[in-house]
């Protein structure tokens, strides 16, 4: 949830923390810090609030050096304030530390540390670990290497972790364990991050350090070991995507951009998957024959990727003879879903770092099970854990509130199901053509939409005020509804609820009255649900409520019962959720934008939840 960033090389150091905390500060920003090695002590700054405060105060007070480490915090332990804002130091400031992660255990080490001198001057969990490095020093450990693994061996929880010593002026340690971190390797200069777009616009090879290892950075090499002390000959991967691919490119958000760049992925994926033949390929390690004799598949995820799989499962169901399940991995963890080994798993993750998400794969390993995961993040935890992966190819997603990787996850799913149908024999080789060239309309379908965006905006500024909205669809636009809802809320700040809409006479329709935001998706194809989704209209229509209505483009009905309708083109009911989940992104951003609040870093939220 928190960024790290570190840097060692031969230049001023801190432009370029800050510079990589300003395009990690999606990660968390509550308040921010670096510290930098200079002449023979450690200098450090932090601020309360977002970067550009820490910004200020670096240009009335620049610090100087070439050795580094920054963090940009999401608050677990203790207020946002400065005292609590890394980086932490030992009590004779020749050690210090940035960490995302939890230390489970920081109360009795701190308890400990504490019976032994040590002064805590936060609230932090952190703080423990800069402080166990000084008395490991201080009990005879050899050199700071040494220090820092006595320390890790006595951590329970999650860390990725910058450190840095006063007395080796010339590196930047780190280690990691649950939570994600890179080495970033430049031309005598060194990075790490806990995300690539962090430095994406200064290398193009990383290592990502595994659970368990450590590693030394001095400007012209990297010594990586576990933190039992095994060397490690580490794997330099190329990164593939572009420094542009984390800028705003024009846009005014990064939110509005990653919308608008949704058509140009989705038929990228398309290109990727469906071959020339038009078929599709089983995922690498799945295999037609595994497909034949599935019987059961459980989809885990949080978030937007809950809503994902929600579709997902409505897909595979509808395609296929398997038995789907779906459920947010922060239940999953704790029920007992009575998992067979032969139950296929499927976690949906954006970054690839949610906690839930993980331990739900660790658990469903545990049970024998096979995990094919739909992820975004290449050498993320979720990637790394998984037997199979369908990567969403989305390159990095910056808003916190998630729109280009949903309907790539949900492109991933209609591929999936197609696959699994035509390799059970479900579908037969033209019932596949019909289908995927309904499948390849998508792309366009979703740029008419986003074209649509001035007409939207004019929707979402007038109906933006007001306390409450209800999105309420079926079927396969229940999940959209519910995604529809989450986007409203995340970046607005209006309470909204998504509901089945069969389900609004057993409660939501007492709130329906003038003054409530109904936002019916109800497009309109050959789908059996439309005239029940129509009925549901009418009802909110019957009791005054402002009715706003996704629908096909050439209804003749909604019109006469809506305040405003947003038109989608017509397209197969079983991939309308991509197009329509555009609208509603759209007419989220702009109530948003109304109301005035920070769309790319929403409060309180993080883009990657890698607490529990
Ligand atoms: C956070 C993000 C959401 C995201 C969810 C799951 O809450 O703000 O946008 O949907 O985590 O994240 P994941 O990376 O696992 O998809």
């Amino acid at each position: 949830m928190c960024g790290v960033v570190g840097y060692i090389g031969s230049k001023q150091a801190a432009p370029i923390l800050i510079d990589g905390l300003k395009r990690l500060e999606y990660r968390g920003y509550d308040s921010a810090g670096i510290a930098v090695v200079c002449g023979g002590k450690i200098v450090s700054d932090k601020e309360v609030g977002r970067l550009v405060n820490l910004e200020k105060l670096l240009e009335a007070n620049p610090l100087e050096g070439v050795c580094g480490i920054g963090h940009t915090r999401w608050a677990t332990h203790g207020v946002p304030s400065r005292a609590n804002s890394h980086p932490h130091f030992s009590s004779d400031g020749t050690i210090s530390v940035v960490h995302n992660g939890i230390i489970e255990n920081y109360s009795e080490l701190r308890d400990e540390l504490m019976a032994q001198g040590h002064t805590f001057l936060s609230e932090t969990d952190t703080e423990v670990i800069p402080h166990l490095i000084e008395q490991a020093l201080a009990d005879g450990a050899m050199s700071p290497a040494e220090a820092l693994r006595l320390t890790l061996k006595k951590l329970r929880g999650a860390y990725a972790l910058g450190v840095l010593f006063r007395d080796e002026p010339q590196s930047v340690y780190c280690a990691r364990l649950g939570s994600p971190l890179i080495i970033g390797l430049g031309e005598n200069e060194n990075f790490i991050a806990s995300d690539v777009p962090a430095i994406i616009n200064r290398i193009s090879r990383a290592i990502y350090l595994n659970d368990g290892e450590m590693a030394v950075l001095k400007a012209d090499g990297v010594e990586v070991c576990t933190i039992d002390g095994q060397p490690v000959v580490p794997e330099v991967k190329e990164i593939t995507f572009e420094a542009e691919a984390a800028e705003h490119s024009g846009f005014e958000t990064f939110m509005l951009k990653e919308i608008h760049e949704q058509p140009r992925i989705l038929r990228a994926l398309l290109t990727k998957h469906v071959s020339a033949e038009g078929t599709i390929q089983p995922p690498a390690g799945l295999s037609e024959n595994y497909f034949r004799k599935l019987n059961r598949i459980m989809i885990v995820s949080c978030g937007t990727a809950y809503h994902a799989g929600m579709y997902g499962k409505l897909l595979i169901e509808n395609l296929t003879g398997i038995a789907v399940e779906t459920d947010l991995a922060s239940e999953f963890r704790y029920r007992d879903p009575k998992i067979d080994p032969g139950t296929l798993i499927i976690p949906v993750s954006q970054s690839g770092e949610t906690a839930d998400t993980l331990a739900s794969i660790r658990m469903a390993k545990e049970w024998g099970c096979k995990i094919f995961a739909i992820c975004n993040v290449e050498g993320s935890s979720v990637v790394r854990e998984s037997d199979s992966v369908f990567f969403t190819d989305c390159g990095p997603e910056i808003g916190v509130a998630s729109t280009k990787a949903y309907t790539a996850q949900q492109m991933a799913f209609a591929l999936l199901a197609l696959c699994i149908a035509t390799a059970r024999g479900d579908l037969t080789p033209e019932q596949l053509k019909s289908y995927l060239d309904d499948l390849q309309e998508i792309p366009d379908a979703v740029h008419y939409v986003i074209q649509q965006k001035d007409d939207i905006r004019k929707i979402g500024e007038k109906h933006h005020d007001g306390p409450s909205s209800l999105y309420i669809g079926r079927r396969f636009n229940y999940p959209t509804a519910l995604e529809g809802a989450l986007k409203n809320k995340e970046i607005s700040y209006q309470h909204a609820e998504g509901y089945a809409a069969g389900e609004m006479k057993h409660g939501p329709i007492a709130l329906i009255n003038e003054s409530l935001p109904v936002i019916c998706i109800c497009t309109k194809t050959a789908d059996e649900v439309y005239e029940k989704m129509l009925s549901n209209v009418k009802e909110v229509e019957a009791r005054s409520g402002r009715i706003i209505a996704v629908a096909t483009e050439g209804d003749t009905e909604l019109c006469k019962l809506s305040d405003d309708v947003i038109y989608v083109p017509e397209v197969r009911d079983e991939f309308s959720p991509m197009v329509n989940v555009a609208a509603l992104q759209l007419l989220a951003y702009y109530a948003a934008r109304a109301r005035g609040t920070d769309i790319d870093k929403p409060r309180n939220l993080a883009k990657s939840v890698t607490v529990e």
